[in-house]
């Protein structure tokens, strides 16, 4: 048996890899890439909260958002500073990496424009990260990730309770129900995307094969999908997926994937498109990314020019 066939079967049989001595090659990469895209995924979450923390509504909603934001940046502490102890140059990564190469998920590449909004994507977008760190949380062969993901957990949940507690108090208001729906129209399949890939086109994954994950992203996409929707009818909020009986799974009401035009943030229900084209789009990036990378770099660019001025 090869080292990466004995390494898959002994993670699967409960091995727990804790050094770089306990990894091969596959392994170690497959890691690095995941806590990449997450490390990625809870920094660029700050840019979009920042871009409406001036339309809070209470001082109460500023300080939420505050804790929020200071948990996604330690979050991304904690991914990016296990990358560092794996060997890799995390400031040239953090300060020096152009735009376009963050594999933060599409959907924080926007803007957003009210306070509702924020609400959605603590609900929505939160819920995702809960849903895929949870399970990488319960599964993943890796110890001091595994760890770590404790604290990450518990926090997760708070930001998607305070996304679900914002969107039922503005569906309270008949002034602002229309609100909650327009944002929900276009962030309800920008979440199911997070997921990536349908199952079926995915044949292999070093991620599963290494467990660095346990489940799926069809399977991610379902548990998902079994708490946002029932919350969503619990509140009034109308969404594009129902349970089916027959199958005990929900199913999608709308081609997926679609296409998505960018300039009205709508989703084009009757172009289905694939996920060739999906994975195309991500690449190309959405309106905000460069802004919103430039925001996170700017202060650390800014004091290097400093220092070697003074030098
Ligand atoms: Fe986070
Ligand atoms: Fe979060």
């Amino acid at each position: 048996m090869d080292q990466g066939a004995l390494l898959k079967e002994k993670v699967h049989e409960g091995f727990v890899v804790e050094t770089i001595e306990d990894m091969n090659v596959e392994y170690l990469n497959a890691l690095k890439q995941t806590l990449l895209i997450v490390g990625d995924t809870e920094l660029l979450s700050v840019p979009p909260l920042l871009s409406v923390y001036d339309k809070a509504p209470t001082l109460n909603s500023k300080i939420t958002a505050l804790a929020v934001i200071q948990d996604e940046i330690g979050h991304a502490h904690i991914a990016y500073r296990l990358l560092a102890d794996l060997g890799v140059d995390t400031k040239e990564l953090l300060y020096h990496r152009e735009p376009h190469k963050w594999k933060n998920p599409y959907a924080f590449d926007f803007r957003l424009t009210t306070w509702i909004e924020v609400g959605v994507f603590n609900a929505f977008f939160d819920r995702a990260g809960y849903t895929l760190l949870g399970d990488a949380y319960e599964h993943t062969s890796y110890g001091p990730w595994k760890r770590a993901l404790v604290k990450v957990d518990k926090e997760e949940l708070f930001h998607l309770r305070n996304g679900e507690i914002i969107m039922r108090t503005a569906m309270e208001d008949p002034e602002k129900r229309e609100e909650v729906q327009r944002a929900v129209d276009w962030m309800f399949p920008m979440a199911l995307e997070f997921f990536g890939v349908a199952d079926e086109l995915k044949s292999r994954s070093a991620q599963l094969d290494y467990k660095l994950k346990g489940r799926s992203n069809d399977e991610l996409r379902q548990k998902w999908l079994s708490t946002a929707v029932p919350f969503c009818e619990s509140i009034g909020v109308k969404v594009p997926a129902h349970y089916d009986e027959a199958t005990g799974k929900y199913v999608l009401d709308f081609p997926f994937p679609c296409k998505f035009d960018v300039e009205n943030r709508k989703w084009l229900f009757d172009q289905p498109d694939t996920w060739e084209n999906v994975i195309a789009r991500f690449k190309q990036r959405g309106p905000q990314n460069r802004e919103f990378v430039q925001q996170i770099q700017a202060g650390a660019l800014a004091m290097q020019a400093l220092r070697e001025e003074v030098v």
